[in-house]
């Protein structure tokens, strides 16, 4: 289908009739409406990361595997290890809790551009215009919250030229109900990771809980019961054919398609190599201690999947920004775009200088990106000195001439949570290991000038050697002890602080970024917010025949298509769904990343598929459409023309990793779960068959098309 992450309030905008040809039978206010029960009610943010959809009328959600991993493994030990061996709770009470984890329920959007951009011209001063624009955004936000009921914001939509506020209700006692084992809910690991065909039966599944009137609480709350959400979806057995109407429902993480050429550049020659070549190096310390120690692995586990996910994300958008030519192709674009600006007098005035703008700001920040990129990478790829960069506010409190103890007491008792958390899942020997290498890496890559203090230390002290700098920050640091934060934690000096070894590493890294790249990089990115701003409209001006969605930004959006097989590359065509046979097939005893349980080798050789066969008589695992989707889509539904679901988004293709820059139409697809291979693994090889029996099981005939 086209390229587009829709803004659900504006679907009455989209092309119906387009959609109706594609199969789609609901009308606008099915999918989106104030005061009716709609399609969004049924979809929810969760933790910020990741979507997810009710399918009971008792808050049951389901979302992917990899969006409850983190929560999965948070419950699991070596002795009772939930991760490895799945999890399903028997009853309600069984169900485990997870702190910090929120769902996010949207009330309503609204367009404000008009009020946020009142009275701002042209000729506004750049300056002024983004202090009244923020000042105006977090007025509304504010308005809109109704004092703490609901969360708001107002986010910008085509580089500035565009506002929306968001109402959500934030519900904060989400439950985890259950998911299969890691060897089915990430089978193909890494390998498969970003691949079509696929096996995965990405799912888990969580409960939202509320107050007696059915009102969000900010936690787990005794006596809280499950959610009554307004609509859940009904779930379909029917299964896909080529071409059936496919729309996924969720919240898009970020794309920027309307990167210029000297970004996309940037990316491709400097930031990407960088994040691979540190991450390469995260990951390999990693895995070489959880190969020698299974406890540690399974401390590690979440980390090591996400840094190792858009570690291969950063490899794939780099191979395919060379093979589909991305840089080439927008700078083409450009050019035809000044071209037009020049074809006309007014068009030159308001928009001449654009380019050059955005070239001259790219120009600075490659001076300075790299500083970012380690930083962000490297310094702060080390957790220890995450860790101590969280004490940074309580060392301001503490430096302070005349120190407010209430206020001390209050950072330190915020202190008390992110400690326990921190520690649960760290090894200092390991993480010492990965502070020697990738700050050895920082030394050596990132400009002389740029490098903090500290380096300068470690230079004359230390040889340059990094190792030996790390035996000293280890040795002595009371941040590699939980007994020894928490001591410090107890009574606070400045004196402790200031001197401890690792914060001051963390200290020197933030005070020189703040002094030395911060302001250059804010420059660089105040001059290119206008820019982009004005690169954005002319683009939309130029082509005003096509109509723009805007980019993702975390915000919900409907996207539509079909379901569609495609053409890989030359004599390679993949075919639009997978079966059983093909787990079967990748099954290796010898690879941790394609063991498949006893349980499931026999049921499968068995062909016990119930009714979530498919009429063909296999069971069909995981399909693709050509809906356009990217990160933090993940647990989208995917719902057929009569709003039923028939799967769950979970990833994209390989062939299309440079899609959140630029879309390809005939190479990006959106790679799902069949719903009935994720029914088929709760109930036959999780024998929850009572998780199933609370959804609403549908089977309506063959999907619209
Ligand atoms: N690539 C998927 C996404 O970002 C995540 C897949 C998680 N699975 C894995 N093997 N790490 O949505």
């Amino acid at each position: 289908a086209d390229e587009g992450m829709w803004l659900p309030l504006l679907v009455k905008r989209l092309n119906q009739a387009d959609m109706q040809k594609k199969g789609l039978k609901l009308t606008a206010e099915e999918i989106y409406d104030v005061n009716n029960a709609s399609l969004k009610d049924a979809v929810v943010q969760l933790g910020g990361f990741c979507t997810g959809e009710f399918v009971s009328g008792q808050g049951l959600l389901l979302t992917n595997h990899h969006c409850g991993y983190d929560a999965i493994q948070s419950h699991s030990t070596p002795q009772k290890n939930l991760l490895a061996d799945g999890f399903y709770a028997a009853n309600k009470g069984e169900e485990l809790k997870n702190p910090g984890l929120f769902v996010d329920i949207l009330v309503r959007m609204e367009d404000v551009t008009g009020k946020v951009l009142e009275g701002i011209t042209p000729q506004t001063p750049e300056a002024e215009r983004v202090a009244t624009v923020q000042k105006r955004q977090r007025e509304m936000a504010e308005a809109a919250k109704e004092n703490g009921q609901y969360v708001a914001y107002v986010r910008d939509m085509f580089a500035g030229n565009e506002y929306y506020l968001f109402v959500y209700q934030r519900f904060g006692d989400v439950r985890l109900v259950g998911a299969p084992p890691e060897s089915v809910g990430k089978f193909g690991g890494d390998t498969d990771n970003w691949m079509w065909p696929r096996h995965t039966a990405d799912f888990s599944m969580f409960r939202v809980y509320a107050d007696k009137n059915n009102k969000p609480t900010a936690g787990f709350q005794e006596g809280n019961q499950p959610y009554v959400p307004k609509k859940h979806l009904p779930v379909s057995l029917q299964g896909v054919a080529e071409s059936d109407f496919a729309m996924v429902f969720g919240f898009p993480g970020r794309t920027q398609r309307f990167l210029p050429a000297a970004g996309l550049q940037l990316t491709l020659d400097q930031s990407n190599p960088a994040r691979i070549k540190l991450r390469d190096t995260r990951l390999k310390i990693w895995k070489e201690d959880g190969d020698q120690d299974p406890a540690l692995r399974l401390k590690y586990a979440s980390k090591y999947a996400n840094i190792a996910n858009y570690w291969k994300y950063f490899i794939g958008q780099n191979e395919g920004m060379k093979r589909l030519k991305t840089v080439d192709q927008k700078t083409a674009e450009e050019r035809t775009l000044m071209q037009w600006i020049a074809a006309d007098a007014a068009r030159g005035q308001q928009y001449g200088s654009v380019l050059n703008d955005i070239n001259q700001a790219y120009a600075t920040m490659r001076q300075y990106n790299l500083s970012s990129v380690y930083m962000n990478e490297a310094a702060l790829g080390t957790e220890i000195l995450t860790f101590a960069s969280r004490l940074r506010p309580l060392y301001t409190l503490l430096k302070a001439e005349s120190p407010d103890q209430a206020a001390i007491k209050k950072a330190t008792d915020d202190l008390q949570e992110p400690t326990a958390e921190f520690f649960k899942d760290y090894s200092s020997s390991t993480d010492k290991k990965v502070f020697a290498a990738l700050l050895q890496m920082y030394y050596n890559d990132v400009p002389k000038e740029q490098q903090p203090d500290i380096f300068q230390t470690v230079a004359k002290q230390y040889g340059g050697s990094m190792q030996k700098y790390a035996d000293e920050v280890f040795g002595k640091s009371f941040l590699t002890s939980e007994a020894k934060t928490k001591q410090f934690l107890q009574k606070p000096t400045l004196q402790q602080l200031e001197n401890d070894p690792a914060f001051k590493t963390i200290n020197s890294l933030f005070t020189n970024y703040q002094q030395n790249i911060a302001p250059k990089m804010q420059a660089a990115q105040a001059g290119l917010g206008r820019a982009n701003r004005l690169y954005v409209a002319a683009m939309r001006e130029k082509n005003s025949q096509k109509v723009y969605s805007p980019d993702a930004n975390s915000t919900i959006r409907l996207s539509y298509g079909t379901v569609r097989a495609y053409q890989g590359r030359d004599a390679v065509r993949y075919n639009y769904f997978t079966t059983a046979q093909g787990i079967l097939e990748k099954e290796d005893a010898t690879n941790p990343e394609f063991v498949v349980p006893k349980k499931q080798i026999e049921l499968l050789r068995a062909k016990d598929y119930g009714r979530f066969a498919d009429k063909d008589g296999t069971l069909h695992t995981a399909f693709i459409t050509d809906n356009d989707i990217t990160g933090g889509n993940s647990g989208s539904p995917v719902i057929n023309g009569r709003g039923e679901l028939i799967g769950l988004a979970f990833d994209g293709n390989w062939e299309a990793m440079t899609g959140d820059l630029a879309y390809d139409p005939e190479l990006k697809r959106c790679i799902n779960a069949d719903i009935r291979y994720v029914l088929w693994c709760i109930e036959k090889l999780g024998g929850a068959k009572h998780i199933v029996d609370e959804m609403t099981i549908v089977n309506n005939g063959p999907n619209p098309s």
